[in-house]
């Protein structure tokens, strides 16, 4: 009865889950006021599923091998998704480019994390990107998902000084510490009804973020 009227998120992952772990982390502290209806996998083995299942959290799978076109696997996806009636859908590593359609369906609910400071360095590879084009800082973005791959708007971004003698896998540790603290603190924005987009412009509690969202300030450079 208690959790009636919580707001249900769904979390779609392809791997490991370590944002998956900090949004579950962030659920149970009481940090985000929501409950995760479900976690999503496209595939099977993926170790974010062992979390989900370690706390307690429904499980479900939906090979996108097993169908014939992204069409279908997302049309499948959204009725697996709307199964679990969210108030907000998060990609978490979730390592499919989504159609249109899809994209189109959730507008408004669908968030994303990725592992650069957007606009830059949208798609994969982005710490070996950063190193190569001799960034003095990199970071992780939070955003809207549209059907531009990693360019809706932009809710909040954290960055990390980029060391001299940096490799891409001591980068990239050092994001995803930013990611765990970056993707819970904006779900429990969103989740408290403080965000609000409008167009392609994001509020948060009714003012307006510049184009790169909110800057959390740990590192900030600007
Ligand atoms: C993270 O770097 C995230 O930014 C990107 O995919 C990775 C997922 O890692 N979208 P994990 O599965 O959350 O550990």
């Amino acid at each position: 009865m208690g959790t009636l009227n919580k707001h249900r998120l769904v979390v779609l992952i392809s791997g490991r889950g370590s944002n998956l772990q900090a949004i579950i982390d962030s659920v149970q502290g009481g940090s985000i006021n929501a409950e995760i209806a479900a976690v999503i996998s496209n595939v099977n083995n993926a170790g974010g599923l062992q979390r989900a299942a370690h706390s307690g959290i429904e499980t479900a799978v939906l090979e996108h091998t097993e169908f014939k076109s992204r069409e279908i696997f997302d049309q499948n996806l959204i009725e697996l998704i709307d199964k679990y009636n969210p108030g907000t859908v998060l990609l978490a590593g979730f390592m499919r480019i989504l159609t249109p359609a899809f994209v189109s369906y959730y507008a408004g609910k669908l968030l994303n994390i990725h592992p650069s400071l957007l606009p830059k360095f949208q798609g994969l590879d982005t710490h070996r990107r950063a190193l190569d084009a001799n960034d003095a800082y990199h970071g992780c973005s939070v955003h809207f998902v549209t059907s531009e791959l990693d360019g809706g708007p932009i809710i909040a971004q954290a960055s990390v000084r980029v060391e001299p003698d940096d490799t891409a896998a001591l980068l990239a540790r050092r994001v995803l510490e930013k990611e765990h603290l970056l993707y819970p603190m904006v779900i429990g924005w969103v989740t408290d009804g403080r965000i609000r987009l409008v167009g392609s412009s994001v509020s948060l509690d009714g003012r307006e973020l510049g184009p790169r969202g909110y800057q959390l300030k740990d590192d900030q450079h600007t």
